[in-house]
């Protein structure tokens, strides 16, 4: 066993949460709080957790199970369990292997990655580093041409879906990244950065392998007409230039051959909406509590996706999933799979590759158990009549 893979096992890690605590060891306080913090009060951050301690487990105890069916067809594409790697921007800075190992892990475990447009590794790169499906988010930084450029490059490297995430029409305002000077230690100006180098310092393993990476790159999949590649700290503002409109589908819809699912809807409305530009599938998502703080938990607003989608679409769900029994209620509740960004994204940053396969083992592993449990062999047969909601929850 390597030192690492000892690392992530137990007693040392027996949950999500124990990741979380090595890779808020492991990583400057910068780079833990942008992957951990949410918007303002992050009010929706803890809702989205909140919400499935809320929701309780109603079992059918005394029947057998001796093997569980867990496989879940998304998107065409057969996943051996319903946990979709989400997009999480700029992974390469938890860990130098970034996108790269996320989506090795995930084609490892025999499911499917998004990645984010905000990567710091080649689409190509990261397409080839997978044996599972691929697929790529889409944000309009950098406009139309960089985005038309993007699009035809992941055709052409094999991404089969796209997910175009409607919930960013400017960045969200995480009071973390201020207190920390993400902004000044992005900006390259020696002077601005100096007052917050010292969190650096203290994790000199991080900071080694940050340097040898090469710092901050570049990045190569947004790339700009006469300009070349986009740097990471024009994309905060340039976001707030790109918001995608339900007007944008028709051009996607020409551009991408594939499904398209729109990420970021939380009411029935929107899923119409995304129904009627001709969307695949919806996420039901709040960013993770990134976006508007004060919105509800994503497991609050998915029954009335649900309903309104009424089986025109598949309804994946994201936010706040940390263990396998969360993923269970989702699909209680109606969603075909979940995206998990946190949950292995702490585990890249714990350990790389060999964390984000900890990270998917364990929501596995719970998965299993939570089913025999609960009485059910299948995940078709989940559904909400092994629930108890709060009054007042949409059924
Ligand atoms: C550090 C970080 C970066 C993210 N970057 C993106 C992104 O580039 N594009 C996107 O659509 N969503 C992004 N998200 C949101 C995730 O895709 C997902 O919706 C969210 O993480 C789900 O919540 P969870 O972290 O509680 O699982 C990001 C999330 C995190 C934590």
């Amino acid at each position: 066993m390597s030192r690492l893979t000892r690392a992530v096992a137990p007693p040392h890690v027996v949950n999500i949460d124990d990741l979380r605590r090595l890779a808020r060891r492991r990583l400057p306080a910068a780079v833990f709080d942008y992957l951990d913090g949410g918007a303002e009060g992050e009010v929706t951050l803890r809702e989205n957790c909140r919400a499935f301690e809320t929701v309780t487990f109603r079992p059918r105890n005394a029947v057998a199970v001796p093997h569980c069916d867990f496989r879940a067809r998304v998107l065409g594409a057969e996943l051996s369990f319903p946990a979709i790697l989400a997009p999480v921007g700029y992974s390469r800075l938890m860990h130098p292997d970034g996108e790269r190992a996320a989506a090795r892990g995930a084609g490892r475990a025999g499911t499917a990655y998004i990645l984010s447009t905000i990567s710091g590794h080649k689409l190509e790169d990261v397409k080839a580093s997978s044996s599972g499906p691929v697929w790529y988010q889409l944000y309009l930084v950098g406009g139309r041409e960089a985005a038309e450029a993007a699009i035809e490059r992941a055709r052409l490297a094999g991404f089969s879906a796209l997910f175009v995430t409607i919930d960013t029409g400017t960045a969200g305002m995480r009071e973390r990244d201020v207190r920390n000077g993400t902004g000044e230690l992005m900006s390259g100006d020696i002077r601005a950065m100096i007052p917050h180098l010292s969190q650096f310092l203290a994790h000199p393993k991080w900071l080694t392998a940050f340097l040898l990476d090469g710092g901050i790159h570049k990045l190569p999949n947004i790339v700009i007409p006469g300009h070349g590649p986009m740097s990471l700290i024009s994309v905060a503002a340039a976001l707030a230039d790109s918001v995608v409109t339900w007007r944008d589908f028709q051009w996607l819809r020409v551009m991408w051959p594939g499904p398209i699912v729109v990420k970021g809807v939380l009411t029935g409305d929107d899923a119409r909406r995304a129904i009627d530009v001709g969307a695949a599938g919806v996420v039901v998502s709040n960013h993770g509590g990134r976006q508007l703080d004060g919105v509800s938990a994503t497991l609050r607003a998915l029954p009335e996706v649900v309903k309104a989608v009424d089986g025109r679409a598949e309804v994946l769900m994201d936010g706040g999933v940390r263990r396998g029994s969360d993923i269970v209620k989702a699909i209680c509740l109606g969603a075909r799979a979940v995206l998990v960004g946190r949950a292995y994204a702490y585990g890249l940053a714990a350990a790389g590759e060999v964390g984000v396969a900890r990270a998917l083992a364990i929501l596995r592993a719970d998965l299993e158990r939570t089913m025999k449990l609960l009485g059910c062999i299948s995940l078709a047969d989940l559904d909400a009549s092994y629930l108890d909601a709060p009054p007042g929850w949409p059924r």
